[in-house]
């Protein structure tokens, strides 16, 4: 086997645009080159170099690829010769790098199924382990069907089982089995159950020990390694991908315990994610096998919000996100062993299930229904809401309109506008938030005064924006001003991208400055006496419609003439 550090090393000492340069002449252009392209026949350049990635692309023919690609390509090397070739043009000699044979013959994976053995054969032989599992209700089968093990709690046992194997300390090192001090060598894992954390194909990658007795720290895991990176390891994705793809759908929870229980119960689907935030990787991962994510995770209130916060992450790759919710801030493993049913109480757990933003918003409800908080809250949720691909963020267009307090049509177009996605190219133009047009200039006008002016908002009930405002987008924004703070609410706007509110406001403040009247006393009697006109002129119509076809009532009819009698005046103003 090939030690990748030659490669990696070959990689740091070339540039790639000094490679390709000999084949075809490139231009800088900012922090990539590009020129014609050397696979292809072309007169306009469409070959790019990257010198951030080291790669290169062919808009043209699609090619793409490192320098190691290239050279393969280019001159029709395999990629060890390739390796050779470059190696001798970067001065690096690559006999330091061959590893010896007896080496070669055992690799990371190998060592770890030796400890794997050694952990499994110690759960056997030592009852530490044994009845530690046995109180947690996990029989001897279950231990021996997903290969758990125990480390006793020993400075060394590991060690001596390893060296009477052949296995030297740097092996013990590089697998993370061990830790290393001034002194030496000792075991990592003492006195814990252990759980093998395998990759796809099965190959143990990692340890994670549960401590049996009273310990500062519950589990240990595995230090990432050559074989093992966190970010894109799910426990046991080895047993759960096949049921994955079949139910078309995955099961995500917190623990080693919980995705145990859950195979245990029949949900063979689950997966856990090892104390450590969701990640692209893993959401990748799991997309490979089905679109639709079950998380289950024990919500305590205190690190819900952290939490959802990461579990958009799976939303932004794709993946149609539920959230399970337990009760009484159970987890998994706990409600699974309490449950008379497990099976179909856990099912009904998932059916009951809420999709991401929904669910976001019940998280953040106490907040929202707090004046204090609410802006905070909303802002929280719309940092949410962006990252959502908006086809997906679309299907809770009812509750974010209800909660962002925004017509539908205009909560779609924002949500289109702010969501990288292929259809908000063809709509937004139809929906578009500047395409609103405002005609009523005298609203906003009305608008921006309440915006600026604490006397005015004092001066008028919510209620009473309705007789007085006949555009719905100047009402909504009328109402927001009043029922919340005003500049808190502007700056929502402003970060949510609500161009329709911002216009508004911006309109009134031009109006308002053509408007007679002393200050902002003056120009809200105006602005109001101005809108009363209209309101009775409205009225006026309104009646006198139905007194030409004899609908009105008596009282519309006193109405009536009452109304016209105020015009009267508004017109000896
Ligand atoms: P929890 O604290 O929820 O523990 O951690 P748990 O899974 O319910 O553990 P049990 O049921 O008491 O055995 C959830 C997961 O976070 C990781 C582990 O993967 C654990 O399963 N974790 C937790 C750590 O890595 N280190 C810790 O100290 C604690
Ligand atoms: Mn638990």
């Amino acid at each position: 086997m090939r030690d990748n550090r030659l490669v990696s090393d070959i990689k740091s000492s070339l540039n790639i645009a000094d490679i390709i340069g000999r084949y075809t002449s490139l231009r800088r252009s900012g922090r990539s080159y590009s020129g014609l392209c050397p696979f292809h026949d072309e007169r306009t350049p469409s070959f790019h170099v990257y010198t951030d990635t080291q790669t290169y692309y062919c808009f043209g023919c699609h090619e793409a690829g490192d320098i190691f690609t290239f050279v393969m390509k280019k001159n029709g090397l395999t990629f060890p010769e390739a390796v050779e070739t470059l190696a001798e043009q970067a001065g690096i000699d690559t006999s330091k790098y061959k590893t010896s044979p007896r080496k070669r013959e055992r690799s990371l994976y190998d060592i770890m199924d030796m400890a794997g053995d050694y952990f499994r054969d110690c759960l056997k032989r030592l009852p530490g382990g044994r009845a530690y599992l046995e109180r947690r209700g996990i029989s001897i089968k279950d231990a021996e069907n997903f290969g758990l093990g125990y480390a006793p709690d020993s400075w060394d046992g590991l060690i001596q089982a390893m060296r009477r194997k052949g296995v030297n300390d740097r092996e013990m090192i590089d697998a993370g089995l061990v830790i290393e001090n001034e002194k030496g060598i000792y075991d990592r894992f003492r006195g814990r159950v252990i759980f093998p954390v395998q990759n796809l194909s099965g190959r143990i990658t990692a340890f994670g020990g549960r401590a049996v007795a009273e310990s500062p720290a519950k589990y240990i895991n595995s230090p990432e390694s050559d074989i093992y990176h966190k970010r894109s390891s799910l426990y046991l994705i080895n047993r759960a991908s096949s049921s994955i793809r079949e139910k078309q759908y995955s099961i995500l929870c917190e623990g080693y315990m919980d995705a145990l229980r859950l195979h245990k119960a029949g949900f063979t689907e689950s997966v856990a994610t090892l104390g450590t935030s969701l990640t692209e990787e893993q959401a990748n991962l799991l997309k490979r096998f089905a679109d639709m994510c079950y998380i289950c995770y024990d919500t305590d209130s205190a690190g819900i919000n952290a939490s959802v916060r990461g579990m958009y992450i799976l939303a932004e790759n794709g993946l149609d996100v539920r959230i399970v919710s337990l009760p009484n801030g159970k987890d998994p493993d706990e409600f699974l062993s309490l449950s008379k049913n497990p099976h179909e109480s856990f099912i009904k757990a998932m059916n009951e299930s809420l999709p991401l933003i929904k669910f976001h918003i019940e998280a953040l409800r106490p907040m929202l229904e707090n004046q204090r908080t609410k802006k905070n809250a909303l802002r929280e949720l719309w940092e949410g809401v962006k990252r959502v691909p908006a086809e997906d963020a679309l299907k809770n267009l009812t509750e974010l309109s209800t909660a962002f307090m925004i017509p539908h049509d205009e909560m779609r177009s924002r949500i289109l506008n702010a969501n990288g996605s292929s259809i908000s190219v063809t709509v937004n133009t139809n929906y578009a938030p500047e395409s609103v047009v405002i005609d009523n200039a005298l609203e906003c006008a009305f608008c921006a005064l309440l915006m600026r002016y604490r006397e005015c908002r004092l001066r008028i009930k919510p209620d009473e924006i309705y007789g007085l405002l006949t555009d719905s987008e100047t009402q909504f924004t009328a109402e927001a001003l009043l029922n919340d703070n005003p500049d808190e609410m502007m700056n929502l706007w402003r970060a949510i991208g609500d161009n329709v509110r911002l216009e508004i406001i911006a309109k009134g403040d031009m109006f308002l400055s053509e408007v007679k009247g002393e200050g902002w006393q003056g120009k809200w009697e105006r602005v109001l006496s101005d809108l009363e006109a209209l309101r009775v002129k409205r009225r006026i119509a309104e009646i006198s419609a139905k007194l030409t076809t004899n609908t009105a009532t008596h009282d519309e009819a006193a109405e009536f003439s009452s109304l016209m009698k105020t015009m009267e005046t508004y017109r000896n103003q």
